[in-house]
């Protein structure tokens, strides 16, 4: 059974992997997950200095989902080569960089000083934070400002180079042909959707910036309908990100055109869900009698014309 993939000119044992900002920088988990069943680990955002991030209240339990408002906390780009790098390089997984930055050149400075490192696989570029007055939405709702990140970046690396999207956008199809056009080799898709939470009694919002990013199963359906209409519009590969509890969540993302998904909210639950979800897919597939996983990839039985979507793109 083929589990794996090719992105660029890496190779992934599966197609799962655990995102950015769900499974810290892969040390904390270590007596807990055998990641080395994992396809890879997507680490929290990093800057080029170390973040705070946003005053407390930042988490609020919501429906079926998790609002957010971290506000890209990390220890920096000069503690993470340091103090995390060193471990991340003795595991057997594709370690993927996730790159969050408040300038185009704070973007460049971060992933050039990465590049100079062993041991890192890709980078993932955060241009989707809804939690940051700087970066974050700024740039990735504005579609010129994400091509040209993407094109200043992959100036800069022959690794494979993700720009993770973020769904609050009117068409996210749009902004996936940009990064392609701009040499990105895939994107993820999505990021957290804008929501908010209010406590009735105390008439006040439940996390400090009033509104934050939504996760978890909650956003699935959204998640799997912004897959589907960025599949429609590009042929690079998709990480599907959004509500993956399970095995059949994740190849319902395959189904509708993910080619690899990423395992985020309920690592909090769980942080061994990543390799569960490796090892139902893998079943799935064998039940089904297919010798690749990515026999799975894009084949939603699903009459083109039907699709409301088809007259945006
Ligand atoms: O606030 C945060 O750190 C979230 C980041 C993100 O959703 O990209």
């Amino acid at each position: 059974m083929k589990t794996g993939f090719v992105l660029r000119n890496v190779e992934f044992k599966n197609r799962v992997l655990v995102a950015s900002g769900t499974f810290g920088y892969g040390d904390e988990t270590r007596d807990l997950v055998d990641v080395a069943k994992l396809g890879g680990i997507v680490t929290k955002s990093l800057s080029w200095k170390p973040r705070d991030g946003n005053p407390p209240p930042r988490i609020a339990e919501t429906p079926s989902g998790m609002l957010n408002s971290i506000g890209l906390a990390n220890i920096g780009v000069h503690a993470f080569i340091e103090k995390k790098l060193p471990y991340l390089r003795t595991l057997d997984t594709r370690i993927i960089v996730n790159i969050a930055a408040s300038s185009v050149q704070e973007y460049c400075d971060v992933l050039a000083l990465l590049e100079s490192q062993n041991g890192i696989h890709g980078f993932e570029i955060n241009v989707s934070c809804p939690n940051v007055k700087e970066g974050g939405l700024s740039f990735g709702t504005n579609c010129d400002l994400t091509a040209e990140i993407t094109s200043r970046l992959r100036a800069l690396t022959d690794k494979p180079l993700i720009i993770k999207l973020t769904p609050n956008v009117t068409h996210i199809g749009q902004f996936a042909v940009a990064v392609k056009e701009a040499g990105a080799d895939a994107v993820s898709v999505i990021n957290t959707v804008i929501g908010m939470a209010v406590n009735a009694k105390t008439r006040k919002p439940k996390i400090s910036t009033v509104t934050g990013g939504l996760s978890g199963p909650a956003i699935k359906p959204i998640a799997l309908a912004k897959v589907y209409e960025v599949a429609q519009s590009v042929d690079i590969p998709i990480f599907g990100i959004g509500g993956i509890t399970n095995a059949e969540d994740a190849i319902e993302f395959l189904l509708v055109g993910a080619s690899a998904v990423q395992v985020g909210t309920a690592n909090f639950i769980d942080p061994r869900t990543g390799v569960s979800v490796a090892e139902g897919i893998e079943s799935f597939a064998r039940d089904q009698a297919l010798g690749d996983v990515g026999d799975l990839v894009g084949t939603l039985k699903a009459k083109k014309d039907m699709s409301v979507l088809q007259s945006w793109l």
